[in-house]
């Protein structure tokens, strides 16, 4: 829906498949209303209000909206909440599961910027993905409205039986999905908006990541004491100290000859991954920053005819227009340039975009892009696909790099779609109890959203966890879709030996673990690449009929057949687990249990609470997991 005679020329950064194959509509007009009738249901709309109702195929109410329009510029919409309906997605959130009795705002923030920390009060995220999964009586729906200004639900807050939507300016481009079944609305929400292309297999594996390992001796260290101490680990990562004097694709003078570096890392068996900000240093004499200025692909100021200059790491510096294909492809030559030294992956950081002097914290909203030839769009109309169009040049750089290889992205910022780009994390968390239990409805509702490949700062980004803590996040971590291990600089070291010898002990038995699981997890992946399914599913997921395993928020499904219990507070010895209907069979004791109840299951520091679902037997992977 669009205010006046036009739609706007604006393409799509979430949708990938425009192709759809055509569907009988029957169309009957009265003068009150419209209603449209296909197999799958009918959506019928009063003329006079704009208000409407979606049936499906058996007539029963999917949403019901009771407002829809514009207001002056700003489209809304209000739908009708009933009793016991939960709302889920709604991509990278902060707090439980269900998001129903809260607000929701898109609008991609760098927390750090505007909050101490990440506290589940927050309302926005690093990444926005306007899509919410609806559980009502065991039927699930699905809402996803494409447009990436600021966008704001109201999901039961202001009024308990209301979800109300609005955005700041844009069309009302909603896509409606009438389930009822929750796997086939991710899988359709992902055949939309595209699915996690199979990661390179050593991305599945232990990444070990500092902010910052700030020599190349540091980084040789790290890497010596990784295999002498008989770590499994695939990836060692470079934070921003790699840089010359913060220039994006450059190695500084602490890391010397960083061909000869990465040849070595490579012969230990790491692969190697940098970090890369949008920000490109405003030094005149900055290869970069020439090459970009003679293409003109930087940002407009709010006259649209100088380039935007701001503060962020590198000091002053333009940002590259990601959204102009001719700028992605500019991009993609220097990134490639740049891992031709001998790098495997790249980390899109800071790209909401993340800006240190401004008010918003971000691009001010009146500065221009050129997200297709002769049409601009001001940075608050486009905002939230900032991060997702710096990753899409990012992976065609890396396929420029090596072509034969499957690419790595990691991206901190995104929009709806991110998944087909690059695996996300959740940003700066901290080292507190409350991250770690935090990070599991977090990626849950990431998964739900399409984005199966992601992960949280493992051990906590920010402050220093105890040895306990630390232990426990390495055993969530070790399943976890992606397992990277991250601090602050100012944190205490926080490599698995750094905690004394039983906690390298029990890191180096939870990473082994991940390593044994990776088969499964594999398989997992192919779901995901080929069904859109996440790799780390909440309960909900399988078996959204029951209404204990929908409200939990402390366990989940790694793929189909493995329920994983993980440990999210001090000093417990065993935890309550529940098991959904079925027969379970706890991975260490090999003792079947019958599901539909809770359990108490053992869970001493060195173990985290594991159930295999009768009838995963054929799945190799799992069968060896038995000890
Ligand atoms: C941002 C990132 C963090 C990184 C730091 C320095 O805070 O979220 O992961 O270490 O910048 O580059």
């Amino acid at each position: 829906m669009a205010r006046g005679r036009e739609f706007s020329a604006l393409p799509s950064f979430a949708v990938e498949k425009q192709q759809w194959p055509g569907v009988g509509v029957t169309l009957a007009l009265s003068e009150s209303a419209v209603e449209l009738r296909t197999t799958a249901g009918s959506l019928r709309m009063d003329n006079a209000t704009g208000r409407w109702v979606l049936r499906d195929a058996r007539a029963r109410v999917v949403f019901e909206a009771a407002a829809c329009g514009f207001e002056g510029p700003r489209p809304r919409l209000a739908l009708v909440l009933r009793d016991g309906e939960s709302i889920h997605g709604l991509g990278e959130m902060t707090g439980p599961l269900d998001r129903r009795g809260l607000v929701r705002e898109f609008w991609n923030i760098d927390v750090l910027g505007h909050a101490s920390c990440l506290h589940s009060g927050l309302r926005s995220s690093y990444v926005s993905i306007p899509f919410a999964l609806n559980l009502h009586r065991g039927r699930a729906a699905g809402l996803f409205w494409d447009n990436p200004a600021r966008q704001v639900w109201d999901m039961g807050h202001a009024s308990p039986d209301r979800w109300s939507l609005r955005a700041d300016s844009g069309e009302m481009d909603l896509y409606l999905f009438t389930g009822p079944r929750v796997p086939e609305i991710v899988e359709r929400f992902t055949e939309l908006t595209g699915r996690t292309p199979l990661p390179p297999r050593w991305a599945l594996g232990y990444h070990q990541c500092r902010f910052g390992y700030t020599s190349r001796a540091e980084v040789e260290r790290v890497a010596a004491e990784m295999r002498r101490r008989r770590f499994p680990c695939d990836a060692l990562w470079l934070d921003i100290d790699h840089m010359d004097g913060h220039r994006v694709f450059t190695f500084g003078k602490r890391f010397p000859r960083p061909r000869e570096m990465l040849a070595k890392l490579r012969r230990a068996g790491f692969r190697v991954v940098a970090i890369a900000n949008p920000g490109v240093k405003n030094d005149p004499k900055f290869a970069v920053l020439r090459r970009g200025r003679a293409l003109d692909a930087f940002v407009k100021d709010a006259g649209g005819r100088r380039d935007f200059v701001g503060k962020v790491w590198p000091g002053r510096s333009r940002f590259p227009d990601f959204l102009d294909v001719r700028v992605r492809r500019w991009w993609a030559r220097e990134q490639a340039k740049f891992m031709r030294a001998g790098l495997d992956g790249i980390w899109c950081d800071m790209n909401e975009p993340a800006l240190f002097d401004t008010p918003g914290k971000t691009l001010p909203g009146d500065c221009v892009h050129r997200p297709a030839e002769k049409t601009t769009a001001t940075h608050a109309a486009v905002h939230n696909l900032y991060g997702q169009a710096m990753a899409a040049a990012a992976r065609e750089g890396a396929l420029l790099a090596k072509p034969r290889e499957r690419p790595f992205v990691l991206t901190r910022a995104g929009y709806a779609g991110i998944q087909r780009h690059a695996a996300v994390w959740t940003g700066d968390n901290s080292s507190t109890w409350e991250h770690l239990a935090a990070s599991v409805p977090a990626l849950l509702n990431l998964g739900l959203s399409g984005v199966a490949f992601c992960g949280t700062d493992v051990g906590g980004f920010l402050d220093s966890p105890t040895p306990e803590l630390f232990a426990r996040w390495m055993q969530l971590g070790a399943l976890m879709p992606f397992f990277r291990n991250h601090s602050n600089k100012d944190s205490r070291p926080q490599e698995p030996w750094e905690f004394g010898p039983e906690v390298e002990r029990i890191c180096r038995d939870a990473i082994r673990l991940r390593y044994r699981l990776r088969p499964y997890l594999e398989q997992c992946f192919t779901e995901a690449h080929e069904r859109g399914w996440p790799v780390m599913r909440p309960l909900l997921f399988h078996f959204q009929d029951d209404a204990v395993a929908a409200a939990c928020n402390d366990q989940f499904l790694l793929g189909a057949h493995l329920l994983v219990a993980p440990v999210l507070a001090p000093g417990v010895a065993s935890r309550s687990v529940y098991l959904p209907r079925g027969r379970w069979r706890d991975v260490w004791s090999w003792r079947a249990f019958r599901g539909g109840r809770h359990i108490l299951a053992p869970a001493p520091l060195d173990r985290v609470p594991l159930f295999v679902r009768e009838g995963a037997g054929k799945s190799v992977a799992i069968r060896k997991l038995r000890v």
